[in-house]
């Protein structure tokens, strides 16, 4: 027992074990937050009997190459969790081990999913280019689970808490070094329109499989791969993505990052910058994905993400609708990075 413990009279201390048992209880039934379905990759509920879309396209197989790449890679190559596959080597300095590699026990290659090159997934997140200071402390609040996504069932989510439970300092250290080194270039195209290509859901994105524009997007944001089979037959980091985002929504997002929307949130420019490129150990959101961005949003809207900076994030986002949230994804993804 802790001397303070001990000072306190039994009435008090059966008190404090009652909300510690709490406590417990309420973080083991994992309350439902709120979620924005095209935020967290959400898959469409299907009609009973309805099988789930499979890709219009085959995977190809055997020895794979890219034009121009030196590299040649199986398909079990590309997602080895420990060797990140490396199409583009001159695209990046060399890679310290913990990202070509991983290490066992417990961490996996931080180049495979975030891609060698740091731009990473919209199911992911990019991580090039963010200041190391802001990149350890994030390391530091998965760490100690202050840090979680709203979404307790994104397992790659859960994953990210693991990795940084079973890291070193000196690992997150030159992780931080490593991606912060790098500039992140554009990356995903936002577009806005009423109606969209056909899409499927695929693997936490949205997949365009129509070519004419005949289907309603409505109040919502479809972020996917801008070559279906750059990306999914070939992980190649050099493919893109793009967003589809309803017309007006970067003006209204605009207008809440520059003025704060008259009391629905804060200005984000005196933190984040005029162009929201980042400031000191503030990260850049200009040009980053719309689903991480709206995910990030909603997991401080609802306490998800609470770690040792996150309270500046509190004013910007505890009134924000879904509605603010997607307008605000659309308009940061939208800017230059
Ligand atoms: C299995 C896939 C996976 C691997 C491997 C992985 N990550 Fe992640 N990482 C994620 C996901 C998913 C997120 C975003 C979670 C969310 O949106 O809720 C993330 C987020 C992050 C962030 C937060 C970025 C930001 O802008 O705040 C950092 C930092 C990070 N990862 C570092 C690493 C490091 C370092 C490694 C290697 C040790 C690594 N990751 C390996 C999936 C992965
Ligand atoms: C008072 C300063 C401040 C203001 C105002 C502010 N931010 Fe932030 N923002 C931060 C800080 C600090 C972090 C890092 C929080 C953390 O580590 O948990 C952050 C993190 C974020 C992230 C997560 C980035 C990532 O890579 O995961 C997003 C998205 C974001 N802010 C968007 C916004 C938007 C949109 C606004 C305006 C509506 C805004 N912020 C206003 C300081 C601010």
């Amino acid at each position: 027992m802790t001397p303070t413990l001990r000072l306190r009279t039994a009435a008090a201390a059966v008190a404090a074990i009652a909300l510690v048992a709490a406590g417990t209880a309420a973080l083991l039934a994992q309350p439902e937050l709120h979620l924005i379905p095209w935020a967290y990759g959400i898959p469409p509920v299907l009609a009973p009997g309805q099988k789930p879309a499979e890709l219009p396209f085959q995977r190809p197989e055997g020895e794979l190459t890219l034009p121009g790449s030196p590299a040649k890679l199986t398909r079990a190559a590309l997602t080895d969790m420990t060797n990140a596959a490396d199409w583009w080597p001159e695209d990046h300095p060399p890679m310290p081990p913990i990202v070509k590699n991983g290490r066992k026990p417990g961490v996996s290659a931080c180049g495979v999913c975030h891609y060698p090159n740091g731009k990473g997934k919209p199911d992911n997140s990019a991580v090039a280019g963010l200041p190391e200071a802001y990149f350890i402390q994030q390391m530091l609040d998965y760490r100690d689970g202050t840090r979680k996504s709203a979404n307790p069932k994104k397992g790659n989510a859960v994953q990210m808490g693991q990795f940084a439970k079973a890291m070193t300092d000196d690992e997150i250290r030159e992780a931080a070094r490593y991606f912060g080194s790098m500039k992140y270039t554009p990356w995903v195209k936002v577009i806005e329109a009423a109606k969209v290509p056909a899409h499927i859901y695929f693997g936490q994105l949205w997949v365009k499989v129509g070519t004419e524009s005949t289907e309603a997007l409505g109040n919502q944001i479809l972020e996917g791969p801008e070559d279906t089979a750059r990306f999914e037959g070939y992980r190649d980091p050099r493919s893109g993505f793009v967003a589809y985002v309803p017309p007006g929504s970067i003006k209204k997002g605009r207008e809440l990052a520059t003025t704060g929307g008259k009391g629905r949130t804060v200005a984000c420019t005196p933190c984040h910058g005029a162009d929201l490129r980042g400031i000191g150990p503030v990260p850049a959101i200009a040009g980053r994905s719309t689903s991480y961005l709206g995910r990030q949003l909603n997991d401080f809207r609802t306490g998800a993400r609470h770690g040792a900076w996150s309270g500046l994030m509190k004013a910007a986002t505890e009134k924000l609708t879904d509605e603010d949230i997607l307008a605000l994804s659309a308009y940061a993804a939208s800017l230059a990075p």
